[in-house]
């Protein structure tokens, strides 16, 4: 990839339908975004009637293929101002806690906070009982303690900011990118 002009943001999709739309819809809103697929968010996608093609029409899209996680590096080459993760699965988050780092998104959160880039997380699990869009119904799920534990733990780590709605996502949003001078469209 070429250096972008600008620094970019890099936006991480996890395999959760909760709330996809809704952040898919923020993506198309914002200005110079890359997105990064975990191989979960891409068969989740596809089940959800999106198909990956649909995204790289609009943004640059780098998928899981190598164990290493290339693409991460271009963190490191000054490439992105902030990286945002949403949705993200309990999956996600719980490595992510762990300082697990053997996915695309679980990579550049890891490096990400290595090269104290900004991460803002909206994690899925926030509630003892959520009401959520399957692929082809609405159903009511209740995420374990630990999914929650977790969710709350990852609040204390440096340099991330995790938010529980959409409209925090969006406002957290608003408010780095207001640092930076630029805006949603
Ligand atoms: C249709 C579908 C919807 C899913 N939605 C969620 C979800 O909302 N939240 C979640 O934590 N996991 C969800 N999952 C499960 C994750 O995709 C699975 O845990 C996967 O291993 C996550 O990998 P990733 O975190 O690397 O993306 C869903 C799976 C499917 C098939």
């Amino acid at each position: 990839m070429t250096e972008p002009k600008t620094p970019r943001i890099a936006w991480g999709l996890t395999g959760s339908g909760h709330y996809l739309r809704e952040c898919l819809e923020l993506i198309d809103r914002l200005p110079d975004v890359d997105i990064f697929v975990t191989r979960a968010a891409v068969e989740v996608l596809s089940m959800y009637g999106i198909p990956l093609k649909s995204l790289r029409g609009k943004h640059r899209v780098y998928q899981d293929h190598t164990a290493s996680s290339v693409p991460v590096g271009f963190l490191y080459s000054g490439h992105y101002h902030t990286l945002i993760i949403g949705p993200a699965t309990s999956n996600t988050v719980a490595k992510c806690v762990a300082g697990i780092s053997d996915t695309l998104v679980t990579n550049l959160y890891a490096q990400a906070g290595k090269c104290r880039i900004p991460s803002i997380v909206f994690a899925c699990d926030t509630e003892p009982a959520m009401i959520t869009e399957a692929p082809d119904r609405t159903v009511t799920v209740y995420p374990r303690p630990i999914d929650l534990e977790n969710t709350r733990r990852l609040k204390c780590f440096p340099d991330t900011l995790v938010t529980e709605s959409v409209a925090a996502l969006k406002a957290a949003i608003e408010q780095r990118l207001a640092c930076l001078n630029t805006s949603f469209s």
